[in-house]
């Protein structure tokens, strides 16, 4: 498979421990924020694991430092199950995160997990359509933040789907007849092992953020970010390699663990 993505630069941030990633990526995060001139600011998040302790992080810590009135807020995937679900992203953020901050309805633009599938990714490509600003033809983001799960997967996009699709279409639906008309700014996915449905955001609105931020902690991840970090031809099968930024920027925030050093190190730095 070609892609162009993957041999392009893009700037790492290891630090010594989980807590001390989190806080690097809020310091990056807060210094652009604070650089986008007084307009609304368009942010996606991702779920799992890794975001909950940032989430605590930005609640203690943001509250004041952010004009929470300017941001809108939406996700990079969600998983097909209702909004109250333990799985669900959107139930996850809402714990960390949004109950804590000065965040109006309007502000706040959930990917309905428990509707159909098909629909909603529909609606939610719709939305962003509409919502957002765009750079040749294509909906900007101001933020995105991203993961790798230890499956290898970054936004809902899983390893596999790479294998079906060529890279400007990663992320676009499969076949299924239902999903065949899905617009492109989303798309529904399966996750593999178990056959969870998923809605994602898909690779060409991804990669027309302004600013990429991408997670990963914990020595699980370690194999697969030195496949990507190193570039190699086997770190092609994840997404997350394919994510480049056509205008923006993308910085790996990671802890040591995630990075493959079992030793220590003294503090955050950039590579
Ligand atoms: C999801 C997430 C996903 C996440 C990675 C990392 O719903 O699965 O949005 O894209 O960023 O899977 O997740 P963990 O932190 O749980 O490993």
């Amino acid at each position: 498979m070609q892609s162009s993505s993957i041999y392009t630069p893009m700037k790492t941030v290891i630090s010594n421990t989980q807590q001390e990633a989190n806080q690097a990526l809020t310091h990056a995060f807060v210094a652009l924020f604070q650089k986008i001139p007084q307009r609304e600011v368009f942010i996606a998040l991702s779920g799992g694991n890794t975001p909950q302790k940032l989430f605590d992080l930005w609640s203690e810590e943001l509250k004041q430092t952010i004009d929470w009135s300017r941001v809108q807020l939406f996700w990079v995937d969600e998983r097909c199950v209702p909004y109250n679900d333990d799985e669900s992203n959107f139930k996850m953020t809402q714990w960390h995160l949004i109950r804590h901050l000065p965040l109006t309805d309007k502000q706040i633009h959930r990917i309905k997990g428990e509707d159909d599938p098909c629909k909603e990714a529909t609606r939610y490509s719709n939305l962003i359509e509409e919502r957002l600003p765009h750079r040749q033809g294509i909906p900007v983001f101001d933020f995105v933040l991203l993961g790798v799960g230890s499956d290898g997967h970054t936004a809902s996009i899983f390893p596999k789907d790479n294998h079906r699709h060529k890279p400007d279409e990663l992320g676009e639906s499969k076949s299924e007849e239902a999903c065949l008309n899905t617009p492109k700014w989303c798309s529904v996915t399966q996750k593999p092992d178990n056959g969870q449905y998923r809605i994602t955001l898909t690779m060409p609105v991804i990669n027309a953020a302004n600013h990429v931020f991408v997670l990963v902690t914990g020595k699980e991840k370690a194999q697969i970010m030195n496949q990507v970090l190193n570039h190699t031809v086997l770190s092609r099968q994840y997404p997350i390699s394919h994510v480049h930024g056509e205008h923006g920027d993308v910085t790996f925030f990671l802890d040591r663990l995630a990075a493959g050093y079992n030793n220590d190190t003294t503090s955050s730095r950039l590579t």
